[in-house]
């Protein structure tokens, strides 16, 4: 059974739309750690989420729970500040709904960032990963349940789920700033644990380069409403078994701390190009 409905997407929409005087462009969700994009939002009106009808609630301690809608170099964005991941027990509908509540307001470029693990030997804890395409191996689909056709079409094409546009703007922005850029594919687990060595050797088998517990939910919802997509990993550690260390929450937004500045570098250029 479908959990949202076109008229609960619509009720989100008009409340945003209540509170803001323009009609924002391009959608940002931001992964662990890379949250602090939103400092950089100007002329920021921040709603918070258990404001907007029928939107989630982060259930994560410390996601501040804040849809920020403002201007970042002259374009009009919308920045989810916290986003909904499956292991906190929503479905793959509702960690997608705000995807969909962005197209309804208008937002048809979406840049997606997440912190993975790096199952690619020769990528490196700190490496930023343009991704190229997706395995969805969550077991789930937010399109399950009849089709309404306001949203998109029953079989969505993927084959361009990442745009090829906007990937070569972010290669072209990178090569520019020097900046050394890996491309692979993201594999979308539910988590919440960190996979097992055997676990990361099949992914790897299956053509993996970078695993984590979101994004491929919200990247389905996004082409089956024909939105651009940008995607970016940052590659936080190792994936399980290619170090002889475990992995930990801890060492994730570590890295993401040291380099959130060439992050934000990045994005704050590639953005007034989208
Ligand atoms: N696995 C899954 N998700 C992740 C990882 C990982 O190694 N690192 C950051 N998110």
């Amino acid at each position: 059974m479908s959990q949202t409905s076109y008229a609960q997407i619509q009720e989100a929409a008009s409340y945003i739309q209540s509170r803001v005087s323009f009609k924002p462009e391009i959608g940002l969700i931001l992964g662990s750690g890379l949250g602090v994009l939103a400092d950089l939002v100007e002329e920021a009106v921040t709603i918070p989420y258990h404001e907007i009808p029928h939107f989630p609630t982060s259930t994560v301690e410390g996601h501040a729970g804040e849809l920020l809608v403002g201007k970042i170099h002259g374009r009009s964005v919308a920045l989810m500040k916290g986003r909904f991941h499956m292991y906190e027990g929503y479905g793959p509908e509702l960690t997608a709904f705000p995807v969909r509540v962005m197209k309804a307001i208008g937002i048809d470029k979406l840049l997606v960032t997440n912190a993975a693990g790096g199952i690619n030997t020769s990528y490196n804890a700190g490496d930023l990963m343009l991704i190229s395409d997706h395995l969805n191996l969550t077991g789930r689909n937010p399109l399950f349940g009849p089709n309404d056709s306001q949203l998109g079409v029953r079989f969505p094409d993927m084959s361009e789920a990442y745009s090829r546009r906007l990937r070569a703007l972010a290669k072209e922005v990178a090569a520019e700033m020097n900046f050394s850029l890996q491309e692979g594919v993201y594999v979308g687990l539910t988590g919440p644990n960190y996979e097992t060595p055997a676990e990361i050797r099949m992914l790897r088998t299956l053509g993996g380069d970078a695993v984590g517990m979101s994004t491929v939910s919200e990247v389905i919802v996004a082409s089956h409403a024909g939105m651009e997509v940008l995607g970016i990993s940052c590659i936080s550690n190792m994936a399980a078994g290619i170090l002889d260390q475990p992995l930990s929450h801890d060492e994730v937004m570590e890295t993401a701390e040291q380099v959130k500045e060439q992050f934000l570098k990045l994005v704050m250029t590639v953005i007034p190009k989208m």
